[in-house]
């Protein structure tokens, strides 16, 4: 939701300023009635707004795959003046975020859109989309414990959904392992929070896979549209 004088105003209709005065006057309509408060919330997508009966274009809904690099902020700003995930989308008019977030060091796969209902749809605990991980961890987790993560452990007082795990290589020399997991829940600092509740803290950590969607193609900073069948297919993949 955004507040009714941007939207106007990105639509190209006027200046911020003047579709604050449009507001004040009365001249402004939402659904087929008159708002005159300035600071109202609307849907650029599902509100009908009509400045002097005149309908405002919606914004179309758009979806991006992003190969975002780590030291990267999945929001759309920063206090901190940090890069954030929209940086790399300048040339995108639409009012983009991220759906759900990726550490500020963790790299990989994220998806970016301004389709809200979509957004909240991929992260409803429900739908179970699929992530895969790699990670870099310190040591090599016997299989004892990878099972103990397969089934659920307890992180921030709630048992963890079950895991699927596997150890793509380790090395002696550096005391460390690479290892794949698949979860599809998206509690905050999921990943980390579970290797380190097994002893084996994660080093370095990447997202490979989202559902079906992967990064081939994609550098770390690249990234594509979907394509209408990948936006179906997370669709039907999600809860409705
Ligand atoms: N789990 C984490 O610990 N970090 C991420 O960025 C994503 C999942």
């Amino acid at each position: 939701m955004e507040r009714l004088q941007k939207v106007i105003a990105h639509a190209g209709v006027t200046s911020r300023r003047k579709a604050e005065e449009f507001i004040k006057e009365g001249r402004v309509q939402v659904n087929g009635k008159v708002v005159k408060e300035l600071g109202t919330k609307v849907s650029p997508q599902n509100d009908t707004i009509e400045v002097d009966g005149v309908p405002v274009d919606k914004e179309q809904p758009v979806y991006f795959l992003l190969y975002k690099p780590r030291q990267v902020i999945s929001a759309v700003s920063d206090d901190k003046q940090r890069k954030v995930v929209t940086d790399f989308f300048e040339d995108v008019a639409e009012r983009i975020f991220p759906i759900g977030r990726l550490d500020y060091d963790t790299s990989g796969l994220i998806l970016l859109t301004n389709d809200g209902e979509f957004a909240n749809k991929m992260m409803h605990p429900a739908s179970k989309i699929q992530k895969t991980y790699i990670a870099k961890v310190e040591g090599k987790p016997d299989k004892q414990l990878l099972k103990k993560l397969e089934k659920g452990i307890e992180i921030d007082g709630r048992k963890t959904a079950p895991a699927k795990v596997k150890i793509n290589s380790a090395n002696r020399k550096t005391n460390s392992s690479i290892v794949e997991i698949m979860i599809h829940e998206g509690r905050n600092q999921q990943v980390r929070k579970m290797f380190e509740h097994i002893g084996h803290p994660v080093i370095k950590l990447k997202r490979e896979k989202y559902a079906f969607l992967t990064l081939e193609n994609l550098h770390p900073g690249e990234s594509r549209p979907l394509k209408p069948i990948e936006i179906k297919k997370l669709k039907d993949a999600a809860v409705t």
